[in-house]
């Protein structure tokens, strides 16, 4: 398969490349960089990089960024640029999308636990998370042909526990390259409006 690997530079982005590119061949794309440059929160931009990179089997993505920061200091900017950036980038990233991936083929969002195991901190993050849940349950019975869509939610990357401990207190944190197996899964399996959950053991 071909696949468009938005945010392919991250730390997830880096696990997923390294699982899909085994057997496939990955386009990398993100702000800076890869082999084609977008930025989600720009239709525009999206529009280059489909036009770019022409029809492809899969599009995953593993960019987008939220705010962390308590319910009381949150501001409407704070608010909304969660939802522009990680809730509206991925979502224009599949409008724009249909037109571009095979009959067969899928797309893989990024979403997180936040939704329904959130922390003090995460009400904007858990707004984006559950918007894009009741996205990708919705759209998989609308996308055109046989197309499919689904999302991968992790909780908090062991890479990211060092910085954000204080936050999850108890969360031993997964391997960016577990999470990355769920990837594997929307994009290899045949299932559609799918969640996959990637969370720890305590
Ligand atoms: N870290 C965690 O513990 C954790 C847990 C659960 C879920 N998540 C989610 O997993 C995703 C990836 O997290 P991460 O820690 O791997 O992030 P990261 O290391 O900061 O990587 C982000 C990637 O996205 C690209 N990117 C950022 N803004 C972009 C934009 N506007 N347009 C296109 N590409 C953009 C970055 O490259 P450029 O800067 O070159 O654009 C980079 O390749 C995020 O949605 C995050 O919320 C993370």
């Amino acid at each position: 398969m071909r696949i468009l690997l938005v945010g392919a530079s991250g730390t997830l982005g880096t696990a997923v490349r390294g699982a899909l590119s085994r057997r496939h061949e990955v386009v990398a794309a993100s702000r800076n960089g890869g082999d084609v440059t977008v930025d989600i929160t720009d239709p525009q931009s999206i529009t280059a990089m489909y036009q770019t990179v022409g029809t492809v089997d899969a599009v995953a993505c593993a960019a987008g960024t939220v705010t962390l920061k308590p319910f009381a200091e949150l501001d409407r900017e704070d608010l909304e640029a969660g939802i522009r950036h990680k809730l509206l980038g991925q979502v224009e990233l599949v409008r724009q999308g249909v037109s571009h991936v095979s009959a067969t083929g899928s797309f893989t969002l990024i979403t997180s636990v936040l939704s329904h195991d959130p922390v003090p901190g995460s009400t904007a993050a858990a707004l984006v998370s559950g918007a894009l849940k009741a996205f990708v349950v919705a759209a998989a019975i609308e996308l055109p042909h046989r197309q499919r869509i689904n999302a991968v939610s992790p909780s908090v990357f062991t890479t990211s526990l060092p910085r954000t401990a204080a936050l999850f207190p108890g969360a031993k944190g997964v391997l960016p390259e577990q999470v990355a197996q769920a990837y594997v899964k929307s994009v290899e399996g045949a299932q559609t409006g799918q969640v996959y959950r990637v969370e720890e053991q305590f």
